[in-house]
């Protein structure tokens, strides 16, 4: 793998900044976006002063703990546009989060908000170790998903060649990265995994693209899935992190010269990780869910966003600014079976330790009578042979008792038998029938 740590003379002032110059930075911003809130959207004024507080009230940022936190149920209420701080004229640009469930939430920019956002992309995929006049080939879905055109206007910004592909037709996207040559890919891992045994069914190897970064978000990965991509692909796995309600992509991203989670990129969102069930703000190092809440934002502030993603504050390593660590999962996501609490991610990893049984898996709830039940249904490998296939199962029911301590049955199925995602992979299947 080439060595792809950027120079430190290419890295914004703010990244090399000090913490008493940041904290300094995010005073004078946090303070600022508490009064756009309050002033300009009804919401907040009416939720600040329910809780008894103004924006006045904070005169150091451990002073945010007594503001209200925001939540999901309060960007639906405000369904379409109540969440806006600025006159609908100066929105730029709409997004919206997929919308599984009900209303979808829907986030607005204002030209100055597309530029930072361009620009903290920019910062990303020089994070990840992209450089001026790198191609980015861009597999993330382009339209009301963030992830397409927030990589590709964040390439752009930093002087690189865009190849806007969005996802899906994955015959093409290998014939793109064959011709085209990007030095760099931005996809979920999971659609990345689809482009890659397109590839082998192709008869190509991998390992020999022009690709030298991957840079992967969206949803959650696992250390062993780094392992596994940069071994099949001989690319550096590099991890991207946000979230359309606070921004899209670009709000934390990992440096490729130490892959120890990720740098939020603090100068334009504060965090703070609380118990996701007392609401209680935990001292850096502790697990909880992460809170954010956007400094510079103009059309759509949020303050304490409460992103459901559990994760740990950590020192920083590579930039001074703190790092969150590598998501462990949604709290949507956390499965409880038989007492347990158990996320897609610990399967994966245990899957992976498995060299008979490939990525490719789905976790499918069931009950049986009063307790719920977990089928973890995993693709064996192409070329190694059913019975084999069938023994790795067997062996992975044991190590997810051992591991994880909870009984669940495998199911080991034909290769391509889990449906791929061109986005984001479904990766819980809840069939419990509705009480
Ligand atoms: O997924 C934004 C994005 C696009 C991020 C492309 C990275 C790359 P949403 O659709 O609003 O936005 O979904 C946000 O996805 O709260 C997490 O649960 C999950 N997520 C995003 N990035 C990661 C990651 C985009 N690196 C939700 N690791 C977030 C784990 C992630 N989960």
């Amino acid at each position: 793998m080439q060595d792809r740590t950027p120079r430190p003379e290419d890295l914004e002032p703010i990244e090399r900044a000090g913490v008493d110059e940041l904290r300094a930075v995010q005073l004078e911003r946090l303070r600022w976006s508490l009064r756009h809130a309050y002033d300009n959207v009804p919401h907040y004024r009416r939720a600040f002063e329910a809780a008894d507080v103004h924006p006045d009230d904070c005169r150091e940022l451990a002073d945010l703990a007594r503001f209200p936190f925001t939540g999901k149920a309060e960007l639906r209420e405000n369904y379409p546009f109540g969440m806006f701080a600025v006159p609908r004229e100066r929105i730029a640009r709409l997004h919206a989060s997929s919308g599984t469930t009900g209303r979808p939430t829907v986030v607005g920019y204002t030209r100055e908000d597309l530029r930072t956002w361009a620009r903290l992309m920019a910062r990303s995929i020089r994070a990840s170790g992209g450089r001026p006049g790198d191609r980015v080939h861009v597999a993330y879905g382009y339209g009301l998903f963030t992830g397409g055109l927030g990589a590709h206007y964040g390439a752009e910004e930093l002087g690189c060649t865009v190849i806007p592909v969005s996802g899906g037709m994955t015959e093409r996207q290998v014939m793109l990265i064959r011709d085209f040559e990007p030095e760099i890919i931005m996809v979920t891992p999971s659609y990345l995994l689809a482009i890659v045994d397109e590839m082998q069914r192709q008869g190509i190897d991998p390992r020999t693209t022009s690709l030298q970064v991957g840079i992967f978000g969206a949803e959650p990965w696992t250390e062993d899935m780094r392992r596994e991509m940069e071994q099949r692909l001989d690319l550096h796995a590099v991890d991207i992190y946000g979230l359309s309600e606070v921004m899209g992509p670009g709000v934390a991203n990992e440096c490729v010269e130490t892959k120890d989670g990720l740098h939020l990129w603090e100068d334009h969102f504060y965090p703070e990780i609380i118990d996701p069930v007392t609401g209680a703000v935990l001292p850096d190092g502790e697990r909880g869910e992460l809170v954010l809440t956007s400094l510079t934002k103009e059309a759509m502030p949020v303050v304490r966003y409460r992103t459901r993603d559990l994760t740990r504050l950590l020192p920083g390593t590579a930039r001074p600014m703190r790092r969150i660590e590598k998501i462990a999962g949604r709290t949507d996501d956390m499965m409880i079976v038989r007492g347990v609490n158990i996320f897609p991610t610990q399967i994966e990893e245990l899957i992976l330790r498995t060299p008979e049984l490939s990525p490719h898996f789905q976790c499918v709830l069931g009950r049986q009578g009063r307790m719920d039940t977990l089928t973890v249904k995993v693709e064996r490998r192409p070329g190694v042979a059913v019975d084999a296939a069938e023994r790795a199962g067997e062996a992975l029911v044991g190590l997810v008792k051992n591991t994880i301590g909870v009984s669940v049955s495998v199911e080991v199925i034909a290769p391509d038998g889990v449906e791929r995602s061109m986005g984001k992979m479904r990766r819980i299947v809840d069939q419990r029938p509705a009480v």
